[in-house]
C-alpha cells in the first residue's frame, strides 16, 4: 500500500475536509490565473489613434447602454478566421481602454457591432432603430422610437466626463467644457447614431497591425 494512502482516506472519508481542501485548490488556482489577467489590465494601454469618447458619441454610449442593446449585441470579434472574415480585425485590448464598463460580451441575438460603424449611412442607422423592419423585413429587433423625441440631457455630462478623467481618460479641460454646447439641440437618436458610426472607425487597429494574409488567427 502506498505511504500516502492513509492521508488519502483521511481526506476521502471526511466529506467537511475534502470540501475545505478542495476549495483550498480551486481558489490557489483562481489566483494563479486571475492575478496575472489584473497586472495585464493595468499595462494596456490604448492604440495609437484610440481616443477617449467626444462628449455626443459618451452619450450615445450611456444610451446604449441604458436600453440594454449588450443583451443581443457584443462588441467583440474573436480571432477565429469566420469572425474576421465577416466583421473585420479581431478586436483588441487596447482598443477598449476607455470602455467604461466594456461593451465586449458573448451574446449574439444580433450582430458583432464593433466595427459597424459607416457600414451604413446614418439615415439607415436612424430607420433601423426607430423600426428595424423598415430596412431589414425580418428583423427580430425592438424599436426605439421613443429616442429621437427625447432630448439630450446635458446636466451631468460634465460630471460624467469629470470621473472619467479621474479614472485616466486623458480628457482636457476645454473637452468638458465644451461638452454642453456638443450636446445642446441634440437628441438621444443623434447621440446613438454617432456612438455607433464611431464603433471600429476611429478605434480599429491600424492596418499595419494586423496579421499578415487573411486576417485569420493571431
Ligand atoms: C432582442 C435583441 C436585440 C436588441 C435588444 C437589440 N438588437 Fe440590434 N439587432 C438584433 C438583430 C436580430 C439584428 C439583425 C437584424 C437587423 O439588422 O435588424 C440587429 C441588428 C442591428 C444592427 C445592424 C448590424 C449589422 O451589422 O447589420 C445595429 C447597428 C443594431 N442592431 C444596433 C442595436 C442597438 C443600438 C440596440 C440598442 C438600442 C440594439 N441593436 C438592440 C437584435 C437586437
Amino acid at each position: 500500500m502506498a505511504r500516502g494512502y492513509k492521508y488519502f482516506e483521511a481526506i476521502e472519508k471526511h466529506a467537511g475536509l475534502l470540501a475545505v481542501l478542495t476549495a483550498i485548490m480551486v481558489s490557489i488556482g483562481g489566483l494563479a490565473e486571475i492575478t496575472p489577467m489584473f497586472m495585464e489590465a493595468n499595462k494596456v494601454q490604448p492604440a495609437a489613434g484610440v481616443l477617449p469618447y467626444d462628449a455626443l458619441r459618451l452619450a450615445g454610449r450611456d444610451i446604449y447602454v441604458r436600453e440594454g442593446c449588450y443583451l443581443c449585441h457584443s462588441q467583440m470579434i474573436r480571432a477565429l478566421r469566420f469572425e474576421t472574415q465577416r466583421y473585420g480585425h479581431y478586436s483588441v485590448a487596447s482598443e477598449s481602454v476607455y470602455d467604461r464598463p466594456f461593451q465586449w460580451g458573448s451574446k449574439r441575438t444580433g450582430p458583432d457591432l464593433a466595427r459597424v460603424g459607416g457600414k451604413y449611412s446614418d439615415v439607415w442607422q436612424r430607420l433601423h432603430l426607430q423600426d428595424p423592419r423598415k430596412v431589414v423585413p425580418d428583423s427580430n429587433m425592438p424599436g426605439y422610437p421613443w429616442l429621437e423625441k427625447t432630448p439630450l440631457d446635458a446636466a451631468d455630462i460634465q460630471a460624467r466626463m469629470r470621473v472619467l478623467r479621474m479614472l485616466g481618460d486623458p480628457y482636457v479641460d476645454a473637452d468638458i467644457a465644451g461638452a454642453p454646447a456638443a450636446l445642446a439641440g441634440k437628441n438621444e437618436l443623434d447621440a446613438l447614431v454617432a456612438y455607433l458610426q464611431g464603433l471600429g472607425v476611429k478605434n480599429e487597429p491600424a492596418a499595419a497591425a494586423a496579421p499578415a494574409g487573411d486576417g485569420g488567427t493571431p
